[in-house]
C-alpha cells in the first residue's frame, strides 16, 4: 500500500505533464480511490495510468549481465531505460546491494515507480550447489527436490532475486540431448512429482515472504523431444504423447501453483511454442485455467522469424503476444516493435493489457508494491550463503542421489584395510561437480572425490590416467602401475560438466576421451575395480557393465560430492537411489524408455523369427528405469487390493504390499507401482509408473506400503481428443525396478468416466505403515 500511494502521487504530478493515453482525469481519480479497496483494482488503477510505452516496458526483460558476468551491463544508459519505464525485469543480475540500487532507480526515478523483477537461473542451488536435477530425480524422493528448492530460494532471495528459471521439467528420453541433465528424466509421473516439489520449495506457501521466489517452470512445450537429441530441434509427436507424457509435469507444476512458465525454443509438429496460441492461450490459460506469467526463452520471440512463422519483427511480436507470451526475454522485440504491431492491428491492445496485468500481479504477489526493498538485506545475504545447514542438506541430497548400478560383492570397501588406487581426471575435477547452471556456486566450495577419499583413508594413490577431453593415452601406464600395487581400484569415469547442458548434444553416448582404454588397462590388472560413473546423462558403457566389479552412478553431485561418494563407498551410507532414466546398451538403441507401446511382434531372442529386436544388441536396456541396488536386499509380499472392482467415477482402490529388509544393514528401498491397461480404445504402454515410496528399513524391518489410486489416474487421451476413463481390467505391478516386478494383481473399472488432466500429473496417495505422504 505504501508504494501505491507513492505511485498515486507520482502519477498525479506526471499527469499534469502528459495525460496517459485513453485515460481521463475523472476515471483516474475514482480509480485511485478504489485502489484502496482491493488487490485486483489496484492493478487496474495502475494500468489505467500507464502509457502504452510504459505498458510495453513491463513486458521487456533485459539482461543485466551474462550468466557468467552478472550485473555487467548495468551502466548509465541502462539505468536511463529504467528511468523511462522501459524495462519490467532483468535477468542475470544478483547481489542485495547492487539490486537495491537498481530497484531504487526504478521505484524512485521512473514516472510510475513500478518495481523491477530480478531473475536468474537458480536451477540446483544458488551458492550451495546441490546435485544436478537428473541426480536429484534419482533419489526418487520429492522431499530432496523440495528442500533443495527451498534452500536455493533462501539464498537467491537474500541476494536480491525474485524469480528463478526453474524447475526444468522437460521429459527427456533421448540422452543425446545435453539438457537431460537439467530435468528429471524419462518418466511423466516421477517428473511430475519432482516438478511440484520444486515449485513448492521455491515458492513456499507465501510468495511475499522474503525468502521465497517465483518458480519459472520451463520449457513449456515438448523441448525434451527435440528430434535426434539435437538441441533446439523440433519435436514430432502426436497429441497423445504430448498431453500424457510431455505436458504432464507442466500440469503438475500448475497444480502446485507455479507463478510462471518459460516457453520452449522449439516447435511441436511445426508450430514453435513461443508462437503457439493453441498450447499457450487455449490449453494453458483456457483449459488449465492458469493465469500466471508466461516468459519467452532467450530471444525466442525473435527466433520466430528464423522458424519461418513471422516475416519481420513486428510480425514476431504480434504472433508471440497473441499466443500468450507476456514477457520477451532479451530480444527487445516487444520493446522495439510491439507498438507498431498494435498500431497495425488494434485488436492486440487488450492483449497488451492482459500481459501487463499478469506481470504486475506477480510483482504484487511478491510484495514488491508493499516494500520493493524487502529482498535487499545485506546482513541476511552474508548469513545464509553456504551455511553449515545448507551444506548438510546438500550432502544428504548427494547421498540420496547415488545409484548403485552393479555390485558383485566389492562394495562397501573394507574400511582402512585396503590400498586404494584412485584413477580418473573426474575424481579431481571440482568444477564438474557444479554441473550445468551453477548460479553463484564456486569451484573452491566443492569437496572432490579425491579430497574426500584422501581425508578419510590413509592408503590412497591418485593417478589421473586419462582425461575426459583429450586423446592422450600417456597417463594410462602409470594408472595401471598404481592399480597393480593396490588392493582395489576406484575409477572415476564419465563426462565432465561441459559435456551436458544446453547445446551439449552428443551423437555417441560412449565414455569421451580415452577413458575406455583406461578402463581396459585397469581391468587387465585383475584387481577389483569400482567405477564411480560421473556425468549428466546416461552413458552406454557395455564393457564396464560387463567387467567392473561395482558401478556407482554418482552424476554430478554438487559441493558435497566427494564426502557423499566416500560415505557410500565405505558403507557409512547405503545407496538407495534408482534410475530416473534408462541406460541404453548402445547409442543406436535410443529411445529405450520403459513405457513404450506394446508391439504386435515383441522381441524374441530366437533370431529366426521376425520380431521387434536388433540384430546386434539385446533389446533391453543396460540398466532399466527404476533400477538401483543396495547393500541390503528387500523382499516383497503379495499385493492386497481393497476391492476387485471400482466405479469409473468416484472410485478409489488401495493397493498394499509388505516390504521387508532381508539384508544385514539398514537401507532404503524405492517401492514402485506400475499399471497397465491391456485392452483400451487406443494402445496403452506396457507399463506406467503410478506411485512410488522411498522407504527406510532397518535390517529385518517390515513395512506396509499402500498406494491409493483413483480411476482418473488411469485415464487416457482418446481418439476424440478427450480425457476418458474406459471400463475394463487394469493390471497392477509392484516392484523394485521397471524390470524387476515382484508382485502382480489386477482390478476392474466399471463404467466410463471423464478424466481431469494428464493422469501422471495426479499424485497417488501413499501411506507407509501408517505414515501418510
Ligand atoms: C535457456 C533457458 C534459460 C535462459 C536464461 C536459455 O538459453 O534455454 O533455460 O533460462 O537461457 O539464462
Amino acid at each position: 500500500m505504501v508504494l501505491l500511494r507513492m505511485v498515486a502521487v507520482t502519477a498525479a504530478s506526471a499527469l499534469a505533464l502528459s495525460a496517459p493515453v485513453g485515460v481521463n482525469a475523472q476515471n483516474d481519480t475514482s480509480a485511485a480511490n478504489d485502489a484502496q479497496t482491493g488487490q485486483e483494482i489496484e492493478i487496474d488503477v495502475l494500468l489505467a495510468r500507464m502509457t502504452r510505452e510504459e505498458k510495453i516496458g513491463q513486458l521487456v526483460q533485459r539482461m543485466g549481465g551474462r550468466s557468467k558476468a552478472l550485473n555487467s551491463r548495468l551502466g548509465p544508459e541502462e539505468l536511463d531505460r529504467v528511468r523511462r519505464g522501459e524495462v519490467g525485469s532483468y535477468l542475470h543480475v544478483a547481489g542485495a546491494d547492487p539490486l537495491r540500487e537498481l530497484q531504487r532507480v526504478a521505484v524512485e526515478e521512473s514516472r510510475l515507480g513500478i518495481p523491477l523483477l530480478f531473475s536468474m537461473d537458480v536451477v540446483h542451488g544458488y551458492r550451495t550447489i546441490f546435485p544436478v536435477p537428473i541426480a536429484m530425480a534419482a533419489s526418487w524422493d520429492p522431499e530432496v527436490a523440495r528442500e533443495h528448492a527451498e534452500i536455493a530460494a533462501r539464498e537467491a532471495s537474500a541476494a536480491g532475486l525474485h524469480w528463478t528459471f526453474a524447475p526444468m521439467v522437460d521429459i527427456a528420453r533421448d540422452p543425446r540431448w545435453g539438457r537431460i541433465v537439467e530435468g528429471s528424466g524419462e518418466d511423466a509421473y516421477l517428473g511430475s512429482r519432482m516438478a511440484e516439489a520444486q515449485v513448492r520449495g521455491f515458492q513456499g506457501s507465501d510468495l511475499s515472504a522474503p525468502d521465497t521466489i517465483v518458480a519459472g517452470t520451463k520449457h513449456f512445450g515438448a523441448y525434451g523431444a527435440a528430434e535426434g537429441g539435437r538441441d533446439y530441434a523440433g519435436a514430432e509427436l502426436g497429441e497423445r504423447s504430448l498431453r500424457e507424457t510431455y505436458l504432464a509435469p507442466f500440469r503438475a507444476a500448475a497444480e502446485a501453483g507455479t507463478a510462471s512458465y518459460m516457453t520452449a525454443f522449439n516447435a511441436v509438429d511445426g508450430v514453435p511454442t513461443t508462437g503457439n496460441a493453441a498450447l499457450l492461450r487455449d490449453m494453458l490459460r483456457g483449459e488449465w485455467d492458469w493465469d500466471g506469467l508466461v516468459l519467452s526463452d532467450w530471444r525466442a520471440v525473435e527466433e520466430l522469424m528464423a522458424h519461418g512463422v513471422a516475416a519481420d519483427r513486428s510480425g514476431a511480436a504480434a504472433l508471440a503476444l497473441r499466443a500468450g507470451v507476456d514477457m520477451d526475454m532479451v530480444a527487445d522485440i516487444y520493446a522495439d516493435d510491439l507498438a507498431a504491431a498494435i498500431e497495425a492491428d488494434p485488436s492486440l491492445e487488450p492483449l497488451l493489457d492482459q500481459a501487463v496485468r499478469r506481470i504486475l500481479k506477480v510483482k504484487q504477489d511478491l510484495g514488491l508494491f508493499a516494500d520493493p526493498y524487502r529482498y535487499h538485506d545485506t546482513a541476511r545475504e552474508k548469513a545464509v550463503m553456504l551455511s553449515p545447514e545448507h551444506r548438510e542438506a546438500a550432502r544428504r541430497s548427494a547421498a540420496n542421489s547415488l545409484v548403485l548400478l552393479k555390485n558383485e560383492g566389492v562394495l562397501p570397501l573394507i574400511r582402512d584395510a585396503q590400498r586404494i588406487a584412485l584413477v580418473g581426471a573426474l575424481a579431481d575435477d571440482a568444477l564438474s561437480q557444479l554441473g550445468s547452471w551453477r548460479a553463484r556456486g564456486e569451484e573452491a566450495d566443492v569437496v572432490t572425490l579425491k579430497a574426500a577419499l584422501e581425508a578419510r583413508h590413509g592408503g590412497v594413490t591418485y593417478v589421473r590416467g586419462a582425461d575426459t577431453r583429450s586423446d592422450d593415452t600417456s597417463g594410462i601406464a602409470e594408472a595401471v602401475r598404481a592399480a597393480e600395487n593396490a588392493d582395489v581400484i576406484v575409477a572415476a569415469l564419465g563426462e565432465d560438466f561441459d559435456w551436458s547442458g544446453e547445446a551439449r548434444s552428443r551423437s555417441s553416448l560412449e565414455l569421451p576421451g580415452k577413458q575406455r582404454e583406461l578402463f581396459t588397462g585397469l581391468e587387465a590388472t585383475g584387481k577389483p575395480i569400482v567405477v564411480v560413473l560421473m556425468g549428466g546423462r546416461p552413458l552406454a558403457i557395455p564393457e564396464i557393465a560387463e567387467s567392473a566389479d561395482a558401478v556407482l552412478a554418482s552424476w554430478l553431485l554438487g559441493v558435497e560430492a566427494g564426502p557423499a561418494i566416500v560415505d557410500a563407498l565405505f558403507g557409512f551410507t547405503n545407496p538407495g537411489g534408482k534410475l530416473p532414466v534408462s541406460f541404453p546398451r548402445s547409442t543406436g538403441q535410443i529411445p529405450v524408455n520403459y513405457d513404450h507401446l506394446p508391439s504386435g511382434r515383441p522381441a524374441d531372442p530366437d533370431l529366426s523369427k521376425d520380431t521387434a529386436r536388433y540384430m546386434d544388441v539385446e533389446i533391453t536396456p543396460q540398466y532399466a528405469f527404476g533400477h538401483g541396488l543396495s547393500y541390503s536386499s528387500f523382499d516383497y509380499g503379495d499385493i492386497r487390493l481393497s476391492g476387485a472392482r471400482i466405479p469409473a467415477s468416484g472410485g478409489r482402490i488401495a493397493i498394499a504390499v509388505d516390504v521387508t529388509n532381508s539384508g544385514k544393514v539398514a537401507g532404503d528401498e524405492v517401492v514402485q507401482l506400475y499399471v497397465r491397461d491391456p485392452v483400451a480404445s487406443v494402445s496403452r504402454p506396457v507399463k506406467q509408473l503410478r506411485g512410488f515410496a522411498r522407504v527406510a528399513l532397518a535390517p529385518g524391518e517390515r513395512r506396509t506400503v499402500t498406494f491409493t489410486l483413483s480411476p482418473e489416474q488411469l485415464a487416457l487421451w482418446n481418439a476424440g481428443g478427450k480425457w476418458a476413463i474406459e471400463p475394463g481390467r487394469i493390471e497392477v505391478m509392484v516392484g523394485s525396478a521397471s524390470d524387476d516386478i515382484r508382485a502382480r494383481s489386477a482390478f476392474e473399472i466399471i463404467g466410463e468416466g471423464r478424466g481431469r488432466m494428464a493422469p501422471a500429473a495426479i499424485p497417488t496417495r501413499v501411506e507407509v505403515s501408517g505414515q501418510k505422504r
